[in-house]
């Protein structure tokens, strides 16, 4: 039970990784305040995983004000903040002459903003305690995809926001990211669910398949926990490999078998 006696908030607890994030902590005995635009939603997962222990609260992360109002929330409640994941998020599609001003301000309130400002409500209380931040990131913030112009900046930026934290709010908190590849979440079904899309991943996707929700998870809450005592400003990639590959052609499907690469490589000697 690494998580028991702890409290952890999660933003968009009500779906895809940030609920496995929710599953995941109360399975290991935290306190979680699932913090979700969507009311349904969060009340059958908070009711799901057994209530009483729990907080659900409705959010919308693009509100400073309401930001405020659910780190308070969880102070009222429990006392104490250990972890916050920051976890809700927008994709964005469209190249930059293709989205407007608005479109643009949106994902950067969303997937940036957001971030910047329940970190700076919740690090006095998370430094009080030795706690810590996990962001979810994406392997779109490591490197561009054709048309994510906004979700890539917006993502590179929460890589290098949580490099600063961790070295300005260290040692009294750690800071860190999960960087996931293409996971099975309702965000994704415009990739999953498309075969075409999906058939285009294959020579991609090392791992022949998304991550499932609870395998990034599981990569929260080890840099969460005290398994992780010592990283601190690491964006943990979570993609099956998929960034671990240059964008070569498969070399190995393309030209066969050994002898076929060996005659590859006293072609490209000479
Ligand atoms: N699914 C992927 O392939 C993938 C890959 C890399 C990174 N990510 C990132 O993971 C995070 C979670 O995405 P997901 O795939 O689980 O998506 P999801 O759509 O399944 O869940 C996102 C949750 O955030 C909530 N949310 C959205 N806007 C909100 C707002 N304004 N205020 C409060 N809550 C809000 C939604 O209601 C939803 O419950 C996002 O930051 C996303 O960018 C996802």
């Amino acid at each position: 039970m690494r998580f028991a006696n702890k409290v952890v908030i999660v933003t968009g607890g009500a779906s895809g990784i940030g609920e496995a994030a929710v599953r995941r902590f109360a399975g290991e005995g935290a306190s979680v305040v699932v913090a979700d635009i969507r009311p349904d939603a969060l009340e059958r997962i908070v009711g799901d995983i057994g209530g009483e222990q729990h907080l659900a609260v409705e959010v919308d992360m693009l509100d400073p004000a309401v930001i405020d109002r659910m780190v308070d929330a969880a102070l009222d409640r429990f006392g104490r903040i250990d972890t916050l994941v920051n976890n809700a998020g927008m994709g964005s599609f469209g190249r930059v002459t293709e989205i407007d001003l608005d479109h643009w301000r949106q994902v950067m309130a969303i997937d940036v903003e957001a971030v910047f400002w329940a970190s700076r409500q919740a690090i006095p209380h998370l430094s009080r305690v030795g706690g810590s931040i996990v962001n979810i990131a994406s392997a779109s913030g490591i490197a561009a995809d054709y048309g994510f112009a906004a979700y890539n900046a917006a993502k590179a930026a929460v890589i290098n926001l949580t490099r600063a934290m961790a070295i300005d709010h260290a040692p009294e908190i750690r800071v860190n990211a999960v960087s996931p590849g293409l996971t099975a979440t309702p965000l994704a079904t415009g990739l999953t669910g498309n075969p075409v899309i999906m058939a285009a991943y294959e020579p991609v996707l090392a791992m022949k398949r998304p991550a499932e929700p609870s395998e990034i998870a599981g990569a929260i809450a080890f840099l969460a926990s005290d398994d992780a005592s010592y990283v601190n400003g690491h964006n943990l990639v979570v993609d099956g490999g998929m960034t671990a590959h240059t964008g070569q052609p498969n070399f190995t499907r393309l030209l066969g078998g050994e002898s076929h690469l060996a005659g590859a490589e006293s072609a490209v000697r000479r």
